[in-house]
């Protein structure tokens, strides 16, 4: 008989973390990875990282041992970043002193697609670890297994913790929203029909790396001439998001989700090292989406990320109309483009 000492060596399992789309953004951090404001996102479908963990005797005495490999092979930079993670927050690991760690990760995005993969490589990462952990102590995975993954993966990358839940997520301490919290995020369950089986297109504008790095961006919030207002702003309307879901007021949905998409650029343009995201294809792309809207009457919004990439947002019961111009009427504007959908979570993809 193994002990389970020895089960442990050999120990693998693999979780599937989907991405998702900031409906409010954040945008601003402070001390450990606390949120300068909240923020409520869409969970995808079909845009996820898969991440395989399994532990085995460590072979050096480094504190961290882990080989990364991402797609097949060693990814050095970002396993510097994951390496790092896991050492800062060593007290979640366990077997962190004993074990190496060998983490094979893949997207189901193509690597080029310009689409943040942090939010669902550091879920995938977290849930994984954590798991481990949990089995190693003999804990439920109930609900306290994904907030406590949730907070994990916060601290890999803030957007990544509100990944854990299906549909709607929320992170981010608010007056307004009972248990909210800077640590973990939460899921908004009281979602109204009108908002049930969201489609998200995303169109890849431009697939190069990011310009600027979501750290360095989050620091120029530090001094923005802006920066509290739109804390406040972004606050007021998370909490007044909460209600619009539950209402069903697709109207006011439309307008803050692209004002929130503006306001996103336009702070990047205003800070006092300016830079600049979208490109022609961009705004061409929003330009026709507003007259289409306009001219059929059909609820269709767009949102961007840090980056020139547009989703496009839609409910499925219009979605043949909108992908009938997504695929003509738009054309010129991507390279690319990837339907995706909300989706209901992470999941766990071996016993
Ligand atoms: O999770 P980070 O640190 O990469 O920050 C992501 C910030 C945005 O994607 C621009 C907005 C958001 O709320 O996801």
């Amino acid at each position: 008989m193994e002990t389970d000492k020895e089960l442990m060596n050999n120990v693998k399992v693999t979780w599937r973390c989907p991405s998702n789309i900031a409906i409010v953004k954040y945008w601003g951090k402070k001390g450990i990875q606390i949120p300068c404001n909240s923020s409520l996102s869409l969970t995808l479908s079909n845009s996820f990282t898969e991440v395989e963990a399994q532990l085995s005797d460590k072979t050096t005495d480094e504190a961290v041992q882990l080989s990364y490999f991402f797609e097949g092979a060693v990814n050095e930079k970002f396993g510097q970043r994951v390496a790092k993670f896991l050492e800062d927050n060593r007290e979640f690991f366990p077997f962190i002193a004993e074990k190496a760690i060998t983490i094979n990760s893949s997207n189901s995005f193509p690597h080029s697609a310009g689409i943040a993969s942090s939010a669902s490589a550091f879920g995938a990462i977290s849930l994984a670890l954590l798991d481990i952990s949990y089995s190693m102590e003999g804990k439920e995975k109930d609900e306290a297994f994904y907030r406590e993954a949730s907070n994990l993966a916060r601290l890999g990358s803030g957007s990544a913790s509100r990944s854990m839940y299906p549909a709607f997520a929320q992170w981010g301490e608010n007056d307004k929203i009972q248990h909210s919290s800077n640590q973990y995020a939460i899921e908004i369950t009281d979602i109204h029909p009108t908002f049930r089986n969201m489609k998200d297109a995303i169109l890849i504008i431009e697939d190069e790396p990011k310009k600027v790095s979501s750290s360095v961006g989050h620091s120029l919030m530090n001094n923005h001439p802006y920066a509290e207002n739109r804390f406040k702003q972004a606050n007021e309307r998370t909490a007044e998001l909460v209600n619009i879901l539950k209402t069903g007021d697709m109207e006011a949905f439309i307008h803050m989700c692209e004002s929130e998409a503006l306001t996103l650029h336009a702070m990047m343009m205003t800070s006092m090292d300016y830079y600049l995201l979208v490109k022609p294809g961009t705004i061409t792309a929003i330009e026709k989406l507003m007259e289409f809207r306009k001219e059929n009457n059909i609820p269709v919004c767009f949102t961007l990320d840090a980056g020139p990439n547009v989703h496009v947002l839609y409910p499925k019961a219009y979605e043949k109309q909108v992908e009938a111009f997504i695929n003509n009427g738009l054309r010129d504007t991507y390279k690319k483009v990837i339907f995706d959908q909300e989706g209901n979570g992470p999941t766990k993809l071996n016993s």
